[in-house]
This record gives C-alpha cells, sequence and structure tokens, in this order.
C-alpha cells in the first residue's frame, strides 16, 4: 500500500493531472451549489479515469437522499480512478451507511477532499478511515471556495448556531424610512434585485414585528430566473400575534414568542432544528438592534440608496448613540456599485 501511495502522491504533483484534479474539484462545488439539502451539507462529487476524464459525478440532493460519493460511484467507477469530493466523506452510519464504506467496496484508490467536515460525528474519522485502508487521501484541495459555496453548514458545524446575515438598506444618511414609516422605496431596483439574490442564499428571511405591520413584506425571492425553494419566513413577534391576513401567514412562518423580547441566541439556536442554517435578518431597526447587541451578525450586507432623507426618520439601528466608544466596529471586505447605489459588505470586527 506505501507504495502506492507514494506513487500517485507522484502522480498528483504533475501539473496537469493538478489542474484536472482542481477542475475537477470546481464541477463539483457547482454540483454542490445546485442543491438545497439542509441541514445537512451541500456536496458534490466527481470520478476522474486516470487520464483525467470525467467518468461520473453526483451530488447530495436532499435530507435521506443518496450522498454525493454514492450518486457519483453509482455512475461506474474502474481501477485507478479518483474521487474528487467537496466534504470530507462520513464514516458513520446515520439515514444513510457510511461513505467510506461505499468507496471501499467501489476500489476506488485515490480520494481528494475539499474541506474537512466539522460535524462531531465525522471530524476526520471519514479520511484517517480511508487511509487506514490504504487510500492515497489528498485533503484541503479549493477549502475556501468549498465552505463559502456552504457558509451556513460550516457555520452551524462550529457554532451551534445558525449564520446571521443583517441586512439594511438606508438612506445616505443612515435612515431606514421616513418619519411617517414610510420606507419603499429607499433604495434602486437594480439594488432590490440584489437584495433578492441575498434572499435566495438563504434558508430563511427574519422580520420583527414592527416591519410585518409596517410593511406587510412577503419575503419571497422574486428573481425571473430563480427556481429553487422559497426561503422560511421568519418572525419575531414579541407579546404580538401575526396577523392572519399578512402576507407571510400562509407561508408556512417560524414564529418566536415572548412575554418580552425574543431572546436572539436561542433563535440561532432553534433556527438549525427548522433546517435553517443561514438566516437573512432584513430588520427593523429594533431586531437590527437585538442581534448587534447579542453579537450575533456574523455578516453585514448595507445597501447604501443615492438619497437623503434629511432631518430625522427612523435611523437603521434603534437605541441611543450614547458615546463614540460604543461604536460596533466593521471589516468591510467589499464595496459595489449597484446600479446607482452603493453596497458594502463587511463582518463585526473583533474586539
Ligand atoms: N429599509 C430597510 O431596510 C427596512 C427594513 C425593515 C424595516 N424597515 C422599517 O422599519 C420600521 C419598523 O421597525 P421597528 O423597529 O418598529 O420594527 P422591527 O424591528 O421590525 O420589529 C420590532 C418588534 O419585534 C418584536 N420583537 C420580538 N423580539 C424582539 C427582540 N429581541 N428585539 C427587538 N424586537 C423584538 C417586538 O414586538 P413587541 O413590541 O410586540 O414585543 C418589537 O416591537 C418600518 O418603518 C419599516 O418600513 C426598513
Amino acid at each position: 500500500m506505501e507504495e502506492r501511495g507514494r506513487f500517485v502522491r507522484h502522480a498528483i504533483d504533475n501539473s496537469v493531472d493538478r489542474l484536472d484534479v482542481e477542475s475537477a474539484m470546481r464541477r463539483a462545488i457547482d454540483l454542490a451549489s445546485t442543491a438545497y439539502p439542509h441541514p445537512n451539507p451541500r456536496v458534490g462529487a466527481v470520478i476522474l479515469t486516470p487520464d483525467g476524464h470525467v467518468r461520473s459525478s453526483g451530488f447530495h440532493r436532499s435530507p435521506g437522499g443518496h450522498h454525493a460519493e454514492v450518486a457519483a460511484i453509482a455512475g461506474g467507477v474502474e481501477p485507478g480512478d479518483t474521487l474528487v469530493v467537496t466534504l470530507e466523506p462520513c464514516n458513520h452510519q446515520g439515514r444513510t451507511p457510511p461513505c467510506t464504506q461505499a468507496i471501499l467496496d467501489a476500489g476506488i484508490e485515490r480520494v481528494v477532499v475539499g474541506a474537512l467536515d466539522p460535524d462531531t460525528r465525522v471530524r476526520g474519522q471519514g479520511v484517517d478511515r480511508l487511509r487506514e485502508a490504504g487510500l492515497e487521501v489528498h485533503v484541503g484541495l479549493l477549502a475556501p471556495e468549498v465552505e463559502a459555496a456552504d457558509p451556513g453548514y460550516f457555520h452551524h458545524r462550529r457554532t451551534g448556531r445558525a449564520r446571521v446575515t443583517l441586512k439594511l438598506a438606508t438612506t445616505l444618511d443612515g435612515q431606514v424610512a421616513a418619519a411617517d414609516g414610510s420606507s419603499r422605496w429607499i433604495t434602486s431596483p437594480e439594488a432590490r434585485t440584489d437584495a433578492h439574490r441575498l434572499r435566495s442564499l438563504s434558508d430563511a428571511v427574519l422580520v420583527g414585528m414592527g416591519t410585518v405591520i409596517a410593511d406587510d413584506p412577503s419575503l419571497t425571492v422574486r428573481l425571473d430566473d430563480y427556481d429553487g425553494p422559497q426561503p422560511r419566513a421568519v418572525v419575531l413577534a414579541g407579546t404580538r400575534t401575526l396577523p392572519a391576513t399578512s402576507a407571510i401567514a400562509g407561508r408556512d412562518p417560524i414564529v418566536y414568542r415572548s412575554s418580552a423580547t425574543v431572546d436572539i441566541d436561542e433563535v440561532v439556536r432553534d433556527l438549525p432544528l427548522h433546517g435553517v442554517l443561514s438566516v437573512l435578518v432584513e430588520g427593523g431597526p429594533r431586531v437590527a438592534a437585538a442581534f448587534l447587541e447579542a453579537r450575533l451578525v456574523d455578516e453585514v450586507v448595507w445597501y447604501v440608496g443615492a438619497k437623503l432623507g434629511g432631518g430625522v426618520g427612523i435611523p437603521a439601528i434603534a437605541g441611543t448613540f450614547t458615546s463614540v466608544s460604543d461604536a460596533i466596529t466593521l471589516s468591510v471586505t467589499d464595496v459595489t456599485m449597484i446600479g446607482p447605489d452603493v453596497r458594502i459588505t463587511g463582518h463585526v470586527a473583533d474586539e
């Protein structure tokens, strides 16, 4: 086995082979990205022939369905083939048998893994099992891209919480609505289309009851070319009851009620039990403040409309800005013009 391992390691160092394996990993990431299997991970797999051609491929479509490796293996395996898979194969019996066993039974000799699986039931055990059986296993190819294609999964398995993106749309002077509560529309149609793309990347969209009452949003993805599932609608209702006539009432919303304010930490720990690993928080100001105060915002996406409110409207984040030392520092990772508006992306900086 050692001999075979050394030989394969030499082969994968060949630049042409590496290019093929990397292309295959990109193909596997693309395949994974087309699926909606949460709370399971998005996983794609490609089987390469010894000369680098794609023999078969597969991806994990839905919870309880075939894992990506098994779907790819079903397309056929020949001696000398390489399995390229975005996530470490599982080594435990879940709703389906362990993928490591399927890989060994198929006679695959070399496995290239994108990212290790942070799920406590896997965490390196899948790779160990394959190596112990004598397979050549490479780990970490395009791991950042693999994680970026399913950030909610990796975040949830590491923290136990749903990943939170806070999205706000304000005037240039930081107001989400005018004093009369009207906010349609502070940003341009282009920015609103971009915000629908953000919704399409999220398992759920969350607002507070104040926004439900003021705007009656449907919280759906409305993009011409979108045919994926709609994100769940989530409401922090507090003491109030969701009006039966509201646009989201018929969408099987997840509603959090409480005799006081809803505990944000409990919300982000409970959402994964509903299959929600990533949630887009769309406000309003009191809910935005609650998530920021709880330090449970993982990413901020801020659309700044090319408009000035002037005077006192409704600021984006509720509360009182008492002292500069209270300000939350953001690390900005991207600034992009969206039509006439600006989109700023970042995360709360470590303190
Ligand atoms: N431009 C934008 O991006 C944007 C986005 C959203 C909203 N808006 C605007 O924002 C305004 C509404 O804002 P808002 O602050 O009144 O409403 P909100 O933040 O949407 O909702 C606040 C309500 O949520 C409930 N809640 C439950 N748990 C909570 C918690 N932990 N923290 C905070 N609230 C909790 C409370 O209801 P109870 O009082 O019953 O306890 C509270 O009154 C509207 O004018 C809307 O148009 C603008």
